[in-house]
This record gives C-alpha cells, sequence and structure tokens, in this order.
C-alpha cells in the first residue's frame, strides 16, 4: 500500500470555496515509466476558478482534483525512465491536479527541469501565462521591434509576464487596467503607458502614444473592454481575445468590423498545447526560453498571499477577490 498524503477534491461544480474538500488519498505505486512527485508551489488560476463552477472550456469528469500547473521534486522514478531523477526539480505536465501532495506522473510528460535553487514560487506559474503571453505576441500578427500593442487586465500575471517578453522583444505596450494604482507595477515590468479603462480609452491612449498605428489588441475582458480597445487600433488590426473576465460577450461595432476591418480572433493555449499550430519541439523550445527569463527573473509575476491545503477554502475565497497578485497554495508547507 502506498503513503496517504493530503488532496483537494471537486465532486460537484458551484461557488468554488463550498466545492472544495480536503480528502486523504493513496499515492498509487510507481509504474514502469512514471515518476512520483512532490508537490512543492500550484497557483490558484481564473481558469482554475471557472472549473470549480463548472464554466470552464474542457470540464474534468467528477470527482477531480483541481489545478493544473505547478512545480515539484521527483521522489522516485519507475524502470525505464531516463529523463529525470530523484531529486529533480521539474514542472508538474499540464493539466495534472496539483492541488495535492503527491502526484504519480508519466516521466515523459514532463516537458521541463529547473535548478534546485531559486524560488519555487516564480517556477510554479509557467506553465499557463507565460506561454500564453508568449502565445499572444508571437503568433497573432507579426510584429516588429519598436511596435505597439495595447492589453486589457494588465495588472493580471498574463499581463504582466506580456509586459515583460514584449520589453524583451522590443515591443512597445499601452497597459490597460480597471482601476487606479498600478502605474508602479506597470514600470516594474517595463510596461510604456498604463491607462484606466473607460468609454474614452481611443483619444486618450491616440494622445498617450502620439498616435501610433496599433496592429495588435490583446483582451483578457470581453464586453465593452473589447470595444475599446478596438477604438485604439489601426485599420486591418486584429484583436486577441483570451479571457472572459468581464463575463459578457465581446462587443465590436459592424463599423470596425466591415469599414475598418478589425478582426477578432480567440486564443486558447490548451489547443496549442495538444498540437494545433504547434510541434513538440516548438512548444519545448518555447518552453526552455520562458524558463531561462523565469530563472534570470526577467519573467515574474506578483504574489499575495500563499496557503497550505488545510486553508484551501480561505485560498479559494481569496483568490475570487480583487487583490494584488496570485495565490499560491504550498501543498508540503
Ligand atoms: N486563453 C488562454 O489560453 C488563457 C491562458 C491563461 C490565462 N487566460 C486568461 O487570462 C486572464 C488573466 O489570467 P491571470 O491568471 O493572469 O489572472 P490573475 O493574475 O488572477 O488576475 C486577474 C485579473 O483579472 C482582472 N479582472 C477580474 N475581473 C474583471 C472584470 N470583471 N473586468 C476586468 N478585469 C477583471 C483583475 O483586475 P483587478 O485587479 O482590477 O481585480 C486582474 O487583473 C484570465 O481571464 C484567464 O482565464 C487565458
Amino acid at each position: 500500500m502506498g503513503s496517504i498524503k493530503k488532496a483537494v477534491q471537486f465532486a460537484r461544480t458551484g461557488n468554488p470555496p463550498d466545492v472544495v474538500e480536503v480528502i486523504d488519498l493513496e499515492t498509487p505505486a510507481v509504474g514502469p515509466g512514471e515518476a512520483l512527485i512532490d508537490i512543492e508551489a500550484a497557483a490558484i488560476n481564473p481558469a482554475h476558478l471557472l472549473t470549480l463552477s463548472g464554466s470552464y472550456g474542457v470540464q474534468p469528469e467528477l470527482p477531480a482534483i483541481p489545478g493544473a500547473e505547478g512545480i515539484g521534486k521527483i521522489v522516485e522514478v519507475g524502470s525505464g525512465v531516463t529523463n529525470v531523477k530523484p531529486g529533480d526539480r521539474v514542472m508538474i505536465p499540464p493539466y495534472t491536479g496539483t492541488w495535492r501532495q503527491q502526484a504519480v506522473v508519466q516521466a515523459d510528460h514532463i516537458l521541463v527541469s529547473f535548478p534546485p535553487e531559486g524560488d519555487p514560487i516564480q517556477m510554479a506559474m509557467i506553465m499557463a501565462n507565460p506561454p500564453t503571453a508568449w502565445l499572444l505576441l508571437k503568433t497573432v500578427v507579426d510584429l516588429e521591434p519598436g511596435d505597439w500593442v495595447i492589453q486589457n487586465a494588465a495588472n493580471s500575471a498574463v499581463g504582466q509576464y506580456l509586459m515583460q517578453l514584449a520589453h524583451i522583444y522590443g515591443y512597445k505596450t499601452v497597459n490597460v487596467v480597471r482601476r487606479e494604482g498600478f502605474d508602479d507595477l506597470v514600470a516594474k515590468s517595463n510596461g510604456d503607458i498604463c491607462v484606466v479603462d473607460g468609454a474614452d480609452l481611443g483619444e486618450r491612449v491616440k494622445a498617450a502614444t502620439g498616435g501610433a498605428d496599433i496592429k495588435l489588441g490583446i483582451d483578457a475582458v470581453a464586453g465593452e473592454a473589447t470595444q475599446h480597445l478596438a477604438d485604439c487600433l489601426v485599420e486591418n488590426a486584429t484583436i486577441a481575445n483570451y479571457g472572459l473576465l468581464s463575463g459578457a460577450p465581446c462587443h465590436l461595432s459592424p463599423n470596425d468590423i466591415i469599414f475598418r476591418n478589425i478582426n477578432l480572433k480567440g486564443v486558447w493555449l490548451t489547443m496549442w498545447l495538444r498540437g494545433r499550430d504547434s510541434t513538440p519541439e516548438q512548444r519545448a523550445a518555447v518552453y526552455d526560453e520562458l524558463r531561462g527569463y523565469i530563472i534570470e527573473g526577467r519573467m515574474h509575476a506578483e504574489v499575495e498571499a500563499t496557503y497550505t491545503l488545510a486553508q484551501i477554502k480561505d485560498a479559494v475565497a481569496h483568490a475570487l477577490r480583487q487583490r494584488g497578485g496570485k495565490i499560491v497554495i504550498l501543498p508540503n508547507g
């Protein structure tokens, strides 16, 4: 019999803090080709909260263990495993439920290794948000150094990574937030301009950029916020919608669609990870690049608080509130 460890489980969907519970879970024996990992840190992302409430794009069979990304240390490997060894610190394979103390995974699904030193919390957040920022900047329109892009929800983790990555690539960013107080965060993230959203966003952004031709709008919010981005864009530009934070449909005027050829396109990391428009080699190269930036501290996301598994209801409730950074679970304390 394997050891008994703690895990978070949800057996129904609903209000996220109400549906999560801590259970005892027996760790299965490690089979050929498998690796046993002690999970060090796992963030709570909006997608996980949508999954708990039953409204994400893919829903697991229930009961399920929430969380889809994290970092951990290999404890044991099964026969035939050559890519990792006990003691290695690795990114948990995408979409493994990570709000638990231990997981057994297919060793060949482990894409990224990290050095043993360094902040596990920053490393724990590599799987979803950094490559999403990369996809938004690198796969939607062709950008040259010096080009401008505009994004909303700029104080989110994706928003911070996007500013940092855009700066690395030489692009300039207009960063839209929904409330005052993020000038310092935008400057710290190497963003260029910070503006608060509103119906007159187009005029204010034109004044702030000196009338720059912006051909990429990056939209995590939808609703009226989509139209506000469109108001800032040059003819033939594209809006990449990748989030549904407002819960409303994307608003886009037919005047912009027909007369100015503003395009609206969806971006979803899950599809890229599943191989749409990507090969395993390309995905490995992207993660390798991002891993380097995280180790060097050039990509970093603010963290507001950490919680243990036993505090999971408080952690999830905190993640649902307005906050100044990520909520991260430390399953092994
Ligand atoms: N398509 C993909 O593949 C993909 C991949 C990763 C993430 N995402 C999406 O990216 C977005 C950001 O994720 P994250 O992990 O970076 O978020 P996060 O760090 O947890 O931050 C949440 C952000 O959402 C903002 N927000 C919440 N409700 C809002 C509303 N009604 N209107 C406007 N802004 C609102 C918050 O602003 P305040 O600080 O003002 O509350 C904050 O900036 C989410 O929508 C997530 O689902 C998509």
